[in-house]
């Protein structure tokens, strides 16, 4: 069923603490690169055009700005932008594209999942309908390259091309596998790779691409870190479409279920429970959908499927926060290890 035309009430979204840990940590050059960034996201939606940028505009406000945060950090590890005049803004503009990329991929992924609620507020699909939330997806893509193309550098616009491409492929094996009886769980973490992990490798290769110190040695030598911590987010991220509440994650609970993509949780309750493993999602297509996909969620949480999962998740975070000492000296991956405890703790 694709719920997508019905309304949903906003509700207030707890922020992460260890975000807020980690911009304490930074200080002041921190907080005022995050500052010009949130500036610069709003000049550039402003900039769209009516109608188009009220819905732009509804997207890019909100969301806790881990991406951007994580080109930032990556480029502080390598001792932060150079001191030309434009050294600052050339940051600025990457952190800013990546978010402009995430914000496109949540609208047309709401879109193609059917979601009702998206950072405690209805998505543009629920508010606007479908071809509006296509079109102002396109919109928020194109501004993320316009945006980029301003730092002249191949590398850095083959990078987040990269990610984009990925996500979109992601997105297209998800929809392949929708109500699958059987996915393999390599198969599942291989979507997430695409459709997650992607855009993290690139916000550390732009922090990096960016910096002073950085090179495209480093760039490259950051990605293993920063998909496994990408991977470990999705893969959290699946948990807690199952366990909300929604107050906790501000999307409706049990979402994946009911546009049938099978996750990690529902794998691993399927090969526990032989009453779930006959489960076929297209039954929840009715009108009572969205409370059969709760009491399917209740039944998940009652295995042991999502300790597991979170287990599984909690040990990519290990892997990635290991890779940094061989990359960076002391006391220039604090934050970004920081960051991956950050992925965790909001799911605990
Ligand atoms: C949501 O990402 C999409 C996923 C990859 C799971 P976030 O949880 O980072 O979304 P915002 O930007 O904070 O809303
Ligand atoms: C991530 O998958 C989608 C994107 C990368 C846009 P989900 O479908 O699980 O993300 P949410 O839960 O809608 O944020
Ligand atoms: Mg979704
Ligand atoms: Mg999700």
């Amino acid at each position: 069923m694709n719920a997508v035309g019905s309304t949903a009430a906003s509700v207030p979204v707890r922020g992460v603490d260890g975000l807020d840990a980690i911009m304490r940590r930074g200080g002041e050059s921190l907080r005022r690169r995050m500052e010009q960034i949130e500036l610069h996201l709003g000049q550039v939606t402003a900039q769209a055009g009516t109608p188009l940028a009220s819905h732009a505009a509804t997207v890019t406000a909100g969301g806790k700005r881990l991406r951007p945060l994580l080109v930032v950090l990556a480029a502080e590890s390598a001792g932060g932008p150079p001191e030309t005049p434009d050294g600052e803004q050339r940051l600025v503009r990457a952190a800013v594209a990546v978010e402009l990329v995430h914000s496109a991929t949540l609208v047309h992924d709401d879109m193609i999942d059917g979601a009702l609620l998206r950072r405690g507020h209805p998505t543009v699909a629920a508010v606007a309908g479908r071809q509006m939330a296509a079109a102002t997806g396109d919109l928020l893509f194109s501004r993320a390259f316009a945006e980029l193309a301003r730092n002249a550098d191949v590398a850095q616009l083959s990078a987040l091309s990269e990610a984009s491409s990925a996500l979109a492929e992601g997105e297209l094996l998800q929809r392949e596998d929708a109500y699958a009886a059987h996915v393999a769980v390599e198969r599942y973490l291989r979507r997430c790779e695409l459709k997650t992990a992607a855009l993290f490798e690139a916000a550390c290769r732009l922090g990096a691409l960016t910096a002073a110190d950085g090179s495209p040695e480093l760039a490259a030598a950051l990605v293993p870190f920063a998909r496994r911590i990408g991977l470990a987010f999705q893969m959290l991220d699946d948990v807690l479409d199952v366990s909300g509440p929604v107050e906790r994650t501000g999307k409706s609970r049990g979402t994946d279920l009911l546009d049938g993509t099978v996750t990690l949780p529902f794998i691993l309750a399927r090969e526990r429970e032989p009453d779930l493993a006959q489960f076929d999602l297209a039954s929840l297509g009715g009108p009572g959908g969205p409370g059969q996909a709760e009491a399917l969620c209740d039944r998940i949480a009652a295995t042991c499927a999502l300790d597991e999962a979170r287990e599984q998740a909690l040990t990519v975070v290990a892997e990635a926060k290991a890779t940094l000492p061989a990359i960076l000296p002391d006391g220039r991956s604090e934050l970004l290890s920081l960051v991956a405890d950050a992925v965790v703790e909001r799911y605990r």
